[in-house]
């Protein structure tokens, strides 16, 4: 039997974060950001592809004028191990000089993409840049940077679901949770 036909939690060997557990601190950071960000009109840009569940659910928390927007950055190709390299494939719709700039993450782990993302768009001229992460891998870190807005402090653990993936697969998991070893081994 696979993935399949016994689903996609027959391959998790621990949950860490419960859709109901997600979902109450995506409610608490989108209060945050709401009370932070009031009369500034932000920018959300969310990364992709990880972002997507939370980007869908943080933005619908944050109950002011907002825009959204995307970036996509490959990092990780099919590894599990950061290259180090960021490519941009796709860049962000519109011009940001002068705006409050909200980078939102599924996961920083060790910091090279929103390095990169910082830097290059520190360069545009943005009013604010601020970053929303879902989790926090600070055991993996090597680039010294911290997140405004964490949702979660990750252990230093191979996690899927809620967007994070692992070759592509069990981004669609509503939580997260660890791979089993013989999956990716
Ligand atoms: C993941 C994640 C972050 C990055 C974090 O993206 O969404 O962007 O890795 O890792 P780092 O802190 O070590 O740089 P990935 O490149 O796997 O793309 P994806 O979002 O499409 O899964």
């Amino acid at each position: 039997m696979n993935d399949a036909e016994r689903g996609l939690g027959s391959s998790i060997r621990e949950v860490l974060f419960t859709q109901q557990t997600i979902a109450t601190r995506v409610g608490e950071l989108a209060s945050a950001i709401a009370h932070d960000y009031k009369r500034r009109k932000p920018l959300v840009v969310g990364v992709l592809s990880g972002c997507f569940p939370l980007m869908a659910d943080l933005v619908r928390g944050i109950d002011i004028p907002l825009e959204v927007d995307f970036m996509a950055v490959s990092s990780y190709g099919g590894n599990t191990v950061s290259s180090g390299v960021v490519r941009i494939l796709k860049d962000l719709n519109q011009a940001i000089d002068g705006r409050d700039v909200l980078l939102v993450e599924d996961i920083v782990d060790t910091g090279l993409t929103l390095r990169y993302l910082l830097d290059n768009l520190q360069t545009r001229r943005p009013a604010s840049v601020e970053v929303c992460t879902l989790l926090d891998k600070q055991e993996a870190r090597t680039e010294r940077l911290d997140a405004r807005y964490v949702g979660f402090r990750c252990p230093n653990e191979f996690v899927v679901g809620y967007g994070l993936d692992y070759a592509g697969l069990y981004r669609n998991l509503p939580y997260i949770g660890v791979l089993k070893p013989e999956v990716y081994s």
